[in-house]
């Protein structure tokens, strides 16, 4: 089929490329000229893990095109994807400026049928907004559906996601459009879950903000486990073997972070108490999330005493693993702190050190995981990636000026930091190693 992108950012790319590996033929638009002129030479804007290996193979089988023009995407595809931002504000109300302008700008060329699909995360009730915006904007009798196909991809892993769903969501309320969207997903090997528009909407937000609270009960466990000498690993891999619980997103560490899930908790929130439905639930998840890190952050001044002038390693900077984003990652606030408080940094992560630099250009920029603990008088892991796991701890002990490591994400061996003396200060578990 023939298929059109609006928004060419991680969701609107992963989107693009996917759809054109399972057969379609895909426009995809973007305002951005810079971007546009990367995505045709076959380069991704962004580190994403086979991305640039599909997109070039694509742009080679001709499925795959480019354009600058919105208006280009109303006319090429039957099915129109809108995949452009919604920014949050501080209350975590979205802006939805791109979205309407997506609205108003199909229907002003609606010239045949088309189905418009929302796939950027919105808050509930767009589909019923985009659906009068464009029936106010269209100019002739052309018809036109609305419909929900919210993405559960996850950076870092999101091609595979979308190749390999859990499941597809599809809320509609036209039997034409579940039709087109069965179409579309056909070559996909998961359950099918049809719903209204509205429900669609709104499981994309509550599969975002339990996995939070799933998160952040661990992270909370963990508080009471230092306080009590309980390990959380060892309760939360007790709870996950409850079927009913799940091991998943139980990982206790300095809170997450990312475009999603910051951003979704505080659009849930905000939906709910417009709606006179009290969210204090769900605001209670994003504050203890906030507050995970000003913990980590007090730990390392309650062990370190002064941190004026002295030289912390950071390792990892982006949200998670395998990705180059840093919003709202935990690192970058960490690192906030560390300068305010006169500490000296000393950071590497695998791909997000470009990135990094364009905000903090007066950071040392390691040329590995083992530089950045030259002579630094701690090191502290914020970010998992699975290099770090690997790396001898020896080498680590070595490199310190003194061998304390505060382990943001329970991620290195506690055994060979014991048998080797480190002082490791972990999340929700006892502190090992020599005072
Ligand atoms: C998240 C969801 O997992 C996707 O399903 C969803 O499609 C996406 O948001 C979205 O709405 O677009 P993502 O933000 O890419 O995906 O990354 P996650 O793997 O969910 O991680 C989010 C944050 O939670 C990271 O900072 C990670 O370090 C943290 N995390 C995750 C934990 O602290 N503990 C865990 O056990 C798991």
């Amino acid at each position: 089929m023939k298929l059109s992108v609006i928004g060419s950012g991680h969701v609107g790319l992963v989107t693009g490329v996917c759809f054109a590996e399972k057969g379609h033929e895909m426009l995809c638009v973007d305002h951005d000229t810079e971007k546009l002129a990367r995505l045709k030479k076959g380069e991704s804007p962004f580190y994403e893990p086979g991305m640039n290996e599909l997109l070039q193979k694509h742009l080679a089988t001709g499925r795959l095109k480019f354009s600058g023009r919105t208006e280009d995407a109303v006319e090429f595809g039957q099915a129109i994807f809108i995949c452009v931002g919604t920014p949050s504000t501080p209350r975590g109300k979205a802006d939805m400026t791109y979205i309407e302008k997506a609205a108003q700008t199909i229907a002003e060329n609606l010239k045949e049928y088309r189905l418009v699909i929302e796939k950027s995360t919105v808050p509930i009730q767009t589909g019923e907004r985009l659906k009068r915006t464009i029936a106010r904007y269209v100019k002739g009798d052309a018809q036109f559906d609305v419909a929900s196909n919210p993405e559960f991809l996850r950076e870092g892993t999101a091609i595979e996601d979308t190749l390999k769903p859990d499941r597809v969501v599809i809320g509609v309320d036209s039997a034409k459009a579940e039709a087109l969207l069965r179409e579309i997903y056909a070559g996909f090997n998961c359950p099918i879950v049809v719903t209204s528009v509205g429900s669609a909407e709104l499981i994309k937000h509550a599969s975002n903000s339990f996995l939070a609270l799933k998160i952040t009960f661990a992270n909370w466990l963990a508080r009471l486990c230092e306080a009590s000498g309980a390990d959380v690993e060892q309760v939360v891999h007790g709870m996950g073997l409850d079927h009913r619980i799940g091991r998943h997103f139980l990982n206790a560490g300095i809170g997450y972070g990312g475009s999603c899930f910051p951003k979704d908790v505080d659009a849930l929130a905000h939906i709910a108490e417009e709606l006179r439905v009290d969210a204090s639930l769900i605001r209670l998840i994003s504050d203890t999330n906030k507050s995970q890190l000003q913990r980590f952050y007090e730990k390392m001044e309650s062990e370190l005493w002064v941190l004026n002038d002295k030289t912390i390693a950071i390792w990892g900077l982006a949200f998670k693993p395998n990705t180059d984003d840093l919003r709202e990652a935990p690192a970058l606030r960490l690192i906030d702190m560390l300068k305010k408080a006169g500490a000296k940094l000393r950071v590497h992560d695998p791909v997000a050190m470009p990135n990094t630099r364009k905000v903090h250009p007066d950071l040392y920029y390691a040329r590995d995981a083992i530089d950045a603990c030259a002579g630094a008088d701690a090191l502290a892991v914020c970010t998992e990636w699975p290099q770090y796991r690997e790396l001898d701890l020896a080498k680590v002990k070595a490199s310190l000026r003194v061998p304390i490591v505060f382990d943001g994400r329970n991620c290195l061996d506690r055994k060979r930091a014991a048998e080797l003396n480190i002082r490791l200060l972990g999340i929700g578990k006892g502190p090992i190693g020599a005072q």
